[in-house]
């Protein structure tokens, strides 16, 4: 249904709202934790989640996707799927949560690089065809050179997403400066490599103080939109990042509550730009298609 990807300039609750964002959502949905410092999820909320009797170990996850994927080339299959599948993990027992977690050692991030575009090849098909929503963990930003590093962060991924949300939390000033030094290069990063500048959208965590950045000075000061924001909820947040016993009412906590009203609207957005950006590509040559693109960036760096 739609590909959303979250990321953060500071850990300021990627894995927390991209998992509340996931059990909120009323289609069925794969959370896909590519966060490249490493799985949290894995130690934490999937803790005591069982398959078949069986605890998640090492042997499941996004780290085994690079041995799967050399011995289907080597043996000529093409299709990455049936892989990803046997490494899908439930987050509950609604049998319609999955997520594929992440890496058991922030080393293995190189083995991805080239199994990205089978990757994301099977995410694409999850949500297009399958009619999934795709939900990414992309972790905190890595730089270099002013561009997303190609192998600490799941760049990749984050090119081709419909949508990705700077999570961003209100109350934290050092959260909405790094954020601000982040969009930036994140518009450019997608403007040139990606679904454009406009995939890019804020995602604030608030609690609707008075003392907090205010939502409109954010939006005026960053040039970017916010898409949607998350209550801050310390007691729901602490299970999902943290797992352990669910606090009684967790699907009426105002976390997941706000993560409802949120899943829904950010959906149709990305389902509304991936249809614009479909249709432009559709009557326009690849050359012409740079061009505009050039312009845009050329125009861009006019009004600065
Ligand atoms: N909406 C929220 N309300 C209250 N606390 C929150 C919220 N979201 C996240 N937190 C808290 O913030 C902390 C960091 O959250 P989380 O682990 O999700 O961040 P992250 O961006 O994924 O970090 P990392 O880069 O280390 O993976 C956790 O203690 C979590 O409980
Ligand atoms: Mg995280």
């Amino acid at each position: 249904m739609a590909m959303i990807a979250l990321v953060s300039a500071a850990s300021d609750g990627v894995t927390t709202t991209a998992t509340a964002l996931a059990l909120s959502s009323r289609q069925s949905v794969l959370l896909a934790e590519c966060d490249m410092s490493g799985s949290k999820l894995r130690h934490r909320l999937l803790r005591d989640i069982r398959l078949g009797g069986q605890i998640l170990n090492g042997n499941i996850g996004l780290h085994k996707l690079a041995e799967a994927y050399w011995s289907s080339a080597a043996a000529g299959v093409q299709d990455l799927a049936p892989q990803v599948d046997a490494h899908l993990w439930p987050m509950d027992d609604s049998g319609r949560r999955l997520v594929l977690p992440g890496l058991t050692d922030p080393r293995q991030a190189a083995s991805l690089t080239e199994v990205w575009p089978s990757l994301i090849e099977v995410l694409q098909m999850t949500d297009h065809t399958h009619q999934w929503d795709v939900i990414v963990d992309g972790g905190r930003l890595v730089w270099e050179n002013g561009r997303l590093h190609p192998v600490l962060t799941p760049s990749p991924v984050l090119h081709q997403a419909d949508v990705v949300l700077l999570v961003v939390r209100l109350a934290d000033p050092a959260s909405v400066y790094l954020a601000s030094a982040a969009i930036e290069g994140l518009q450019d990063e997608l403007g040139q490599h990606g679904n454009g500048a406009r995939a890019l959208g804020l995602l604030t965590l608030s609690s609707g103080s008075r003392r907090e950045f205010s939502p409109r000075e954010v939006e005026a000061k960053f040039e970017a939109e916010i898409m949607g924001s998350l209550a801050w909820d310390e007691r729901a947040a602490a299970y999902l990042s943290a797992g352990g016993v669910p606090p009684r009412n967790l699907a009426r906590s105002s976390l997941l509550r706000s993560a409802r009203d949120v899943v829904g609207p950010l959906r149709a957005y990305a389902q509304r730009r991936r249809t614009n950006l479909d249709m432009r590509a559709r009557s326009m040559s690849p050359a012409v298609l740079t061009q505009v693109r050039q312009l845009g960036m050329r125009r861009r760096g006019e009004g600065e």
